[in-house]
């Protein structure tokens, strides 16, 4: 066995970043090429990105959280899809999940839109549908789910739930979809990035795909994607015929500086193959795997995850009793394991959305996630099953 309890020895990580070598080698030539800004990386980056998808309406961002924030920005001051919903009074608010990375609620109020929680599945620690339906109201402008460890939430229901919405209230609730830990992922037989709704997608540094830092907004319609363009780089028109050209004409919206630069781009091209042709086919077996060698175990309770859909796992999340033993066991045993994000509802930022959550109360103590991605062999694997079998 390569790993034992002696501290020479080395961990499974819980995460680690994948760069590949077409990436490392040649970043130096775009480094070197005189234009490191937005450029024609951008643009072959966002082509590889559409193929993927089969989604004409990619913009790529600096980040999953700018483009978190221009979703939100768009919602508020413009209005989004052919219905152009938008946050009109103070009482318009966006439902969301709690359990998830602080990126995806930030944007929310850093746009001063009023959020609200919806409770969270156990069975899935993805929201759960039943509470969102208890939560709704006539000022739900738009629902933010994260699909949580790469796996999806039920679109087909929330789908369901959105035109029951639509026929009560006159108006469909945007649905948006923070798809940070699920590239590569399906449900229903369709790609998450092209289910109809706008999604987001991260490629910062540990995520499935990286492009050093980065992200994506898949939008569903042309005029959403032609005018986050535009705010994603001040408001500024990049195509237009300029007298001179560092001097751009009439700006009409103010925007931001969330655009992706040719190196970003250009890294995270070069990472797009080994990624969507290899590694994310180890993720979805790694998981496979714990899926079968876990499921007896006392003290131990698994995800209840549906067959229908494929799950490039980002995490793999357990429920284990007494936890706290749970985790100094693993490090004993040189596994890394945490759980990954602090519910983002306890925090003194958010008092003021405090709300009750009997579901994701009951079980927040117990889960924690596990080891589970590319770097994680057949040797480690069983190596992390056995540990835990031995008990905390
Ligand atoms: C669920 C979720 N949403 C959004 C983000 C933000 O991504 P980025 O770091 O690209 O801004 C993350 C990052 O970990 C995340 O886990």
């Amino acid at each position: 066995m390569i790993y034992n309890t002696d501290m020479t020895t080395k961990t499974i990580p819980l995460f680690k970043v994948f760069m590949s070598e077409a990436a490392a080698e040649n970043v130096s030539d775009i480094l070197s090429s005189g234009y490191i800004a937005q450029g024609p990386e951008v643009d072959k980056f966002e082509n590889v990105l559409k193929k993927y998808f089969n989604n004409e309406n990619v913009v790529t961002t600096n980040s999953a959280t700018s483009a978190l924030h221009l979703v939100f920005h768009m919602l508020k001051e413009f209005g989004l899809g052919e219905n152009k919903i938008k946050i009109e009074t103070e009482q318009d608010h966006v439902l969301t999940t709690p359990l998830t990375c602080t990126a995806t609620n930030w944007p929310i109020v850093a746009n001063n839109i009023n959020l609200k929680w919806v409770d969270v599945d156990p069975s899935s620690c993805n929201m759960s549908l039943d509470s969102l339906e208890e939560k709704l109201n006539k000022n739900t402008k738009a629902v933010l789910v994260v699909h949580w460890g790469g796996y999806p939430v039920d679109l087909e229901r929330l789908q369901l739930i959105q035109n029951n919405f639509n026929e009560k209230y006159g108006f469909k609730f945007v649905i948006i979809e923070d798809c940070a830990h699920a590239f590569g992922s399906n449900a229903f037989g369709r790609q998450i990035g092209n289910t109809g709704n706008i999604s987001t997608f991260s490629f910062q540094a540990i995520k499935h795909l990286t492009s050093v830092d980065g992200g994506c907004i898949n939008f569903n319609n042309i005029n959403d994607t032609e005018k986050a363009k535009l705010l994603r780089w001040y408001g500024i028109d990049r195509n237009e015929n300029r007298k001179d050209f560092r001097c751009e004409s009439d700006i009409q919206s103010i925007g931001f500086k969330f655009h992706m630069n040719d190196v970003n781009a250009f890294i995270g091209r070069k990472n797009f193959q080994p990624v969507t042709e290899n590694l994310l086919q180890i993720h979805i077996n790694n998981g496979k795997y714990y899926n079968e060698e876990l499921k007896n175990v006392d003290y131990l309770e698994l995800m209840n995850y549906s067959n229908d859909f494929e799950v490039p796992y980002w995490i793999y999340t357990i429920k284990v009793k007494n936890r706290d033993a749970f985790m100094k066991h693993m490090e004993k045993h040189n596994i890394i394991v945490s759980r990954v994000h602090e519910r983002n509802d306890k925090h003194t930022a958010m008092a003021e959305y405090v709300a009750d959550l009997p579901l994701l109360e009951s079980f927040i103590d117990e889960m924690v996630c596990i080891p589970v991605g590319w770097w994680v062999g057949e040797e480690e694997r069983s190596y992390i099953v056995e540990t835990i079998k031995k008990g905390w």
